[in-house]
């Protein structure tokens, strides 16, 4: 833990909304932040006046955050208050996109507790590193803030578990970055199949294509000045610094990543799961390997992945990070098999067919028609950004999400169990009302993890 971060109970400091949620003691505050009133006089937590503006904390600008940062400064009645990252370089990336839309310069801050801190601030918007999420989001529920955390929620099983817990405890609002939930064609469909409109539904197939390059091998190298290598390691145990390792190949190691798998079948998994309106599956198999490249990557870059159902239902996975070849003519996309037809789901687009393979219906995504009121249509985001207004009607409101935390959890917590079945290259059973592995405690232990001592998240 860094010298200049006091062993002082966080929590105790802030009187946080959740009184016994947040982390031991290596999350405590910066000295700088000492002075910081006293977080019960914060607005976050009560339901907001039509007029005031939602103020937001962008945790984590690098690529996800920075699109964040601008989706959220392109909403009416919402400020990007503050901009954090451990990477002072990012941070000018993401004023630069709060910039775009708002005339105000948001704060810079390295150390995101000191957004925490700031009684001004409702909600934070955090898309870090994997091995962050879920103990970032514990520690901003304690401090009374609003949670938007990109997709997965968690790095592991029991992350989720505690997450669920910290939320509840908190009453604070929750939204996963699983933007398909709120695609408005998406909720379409999945309305159309769960009526039955392609019969009984029986097999959802989700899949991701890239094409990506080998990582090499990694050097020990010295931390660049631009970047807190000890705030960006936050809850995982250190590691020295390696120079083939920030920004974005952390995804490909276990101790900070959760491969392609969670990076990107997190989405199209969590649709697979609310088209059958399945919750825990009682069995998961895996396959594949790191086939295409010999280097420091250990995650999966092809893997195949099945669930099964006791209702009678299988949902099965299929990611290829160095063959981009499509599958449907789709890079990514959801493939839904019923007794009486089948449907193509392509983010907000869909296609019905009959048992014969005839088109019976075709919706094409319609980004502009999705929020006419959206200001930032020419960036493309527009579709993400109805995801994000869907979180700040739910702070102002006190109302619920479109992706809340349990959803959060048993979508992220599926593929977790998916790349538990390969790491330990054995079938797992699964305890439907939970979720855990049954009768394997070597896969269980993966459900979980080990934190740097004083990082432990805690609720
Ligand atoms: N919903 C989506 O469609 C979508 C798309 C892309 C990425 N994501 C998710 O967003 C997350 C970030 O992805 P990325 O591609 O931007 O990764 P990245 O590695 O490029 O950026 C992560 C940023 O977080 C910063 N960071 C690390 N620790 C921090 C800390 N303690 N405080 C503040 N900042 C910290 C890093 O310095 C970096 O700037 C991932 O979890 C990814 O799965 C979601």
């Amino acid at each position: 833990m860094s010298p200049n971060i006091p062993r002082r109970d966080f929590l105790k400091q802030i009187g946080a909304a959740g009184a016994g949620l947040g982390m031991a003691a290596g999350a405590a505050l910066p000295a700088a932040a000492k002075s910081a009133p006293n977080m019960r006089a914060a607005r976050a937590g009560r339901p907001l006046g039509a007029g005031e503006r939602v103020r937001i904390a962008v945790i984590g600008v690098n690529s996800r955050g920075e699109a964040l940062a601008e989706c959220f400064a392109g909403l009416p009645g919402v400020e990007v208050a503050a901009i954090c990252d451990v990477d002072e370089r990012a941070v000018g990336k993401g004023i630069a996109a709060v910039r775009r839309y708002s005339k105000t310069d948001p704060k810079s801050l390295r150390d995101f507790r000191k957004a925490l801190e700031d009684p001004a601030i409702d909600a934070v918007a955090i898309a870090t590193p994997d091995h962050w999420h879920a103990p970032m989001s514990i520690l901003a529920l304690a401090a009374g803030k609003h949670v938007f955390v990109e997709k997965p929620c968690s790095h592991n099983g029991r992350e989720g578990e505690l997450l669920i817990e910290a939320v509840h405890k908190s009453k604070r609002v929750f939204q996963m970055g699983a933007q398909r939930r709120s695609f408005p064609n998406m909720i379409q469909a999945i309305a159309e199949i769960r009526a039955g409109r392609i019969g009984t539904t029986t097999l959802a197939k989700g899949w991701y294509a890239n094409n990506r390059g080998s990582i090499g091998r990694g050097k020990p190298a010295p931390v660049p000045s631009w970047l807190d290598y000890e705030l960006w390691q936050g809850p995982a145990p250190r590691r020295p610094y390696r120079d083939n390792l920030i920004h974005y190949n952390w995804h490909w190691f276990w101790h900070w990543g959760t491969g392609e798998t969670l990076n990107n079948g997190t989405h199209e998994i969590d649709v697979c799961r609310w088209a059958l309106g399945v919750d825990w599956p009682r069995r998961v198999v895996a396959s594949g390997g790191r086939y295409h490249f010999q280097d420091d990557w250990e995650t999966p870059d092809t893997q195949v992945i099945t669930w099964d159902y006791a209702a009678g239902k299988t949902i099965t996975w299929e990611s290829r990070s160095c063959n981009d070849h499509p599958v449907e003519r789709l890079s990514r996309g959801v493939m839904i098999y019923g007794t009486e037809g089948s449907a193509l789901l392509d983010g907000n687009a869909y296609t019905l067919y009959d048992p014969k393979g005839k088109v019976i219906r075709e919706v094409k995504s319609n980004a502009a028609a999705a929020d006419p009121t959206n200001p930032i249509s020419a960036t493309g985001l527009d579709l993400d950004q109805v995801h994000v207004r869907n979180f700040v009607d739910a702070v102002r409101s006190g109302g619920k999400t479109t992706c809340g935390v349990e959803d959060a959890h048993m979508s992220t917590g599926m593929l977790h169990l998916g790349n538990i079945a390969w790491r330990v290259g054995r079938a797992l059973d699964i305890e439907p009302a939970t979720g855990r592995v049954r009768n394997d405690p070597a896969a269980m232990e993966l459900w979980g993890r080990a934190y740097e001592p004083g990082w432990e998240p805690v609720v």
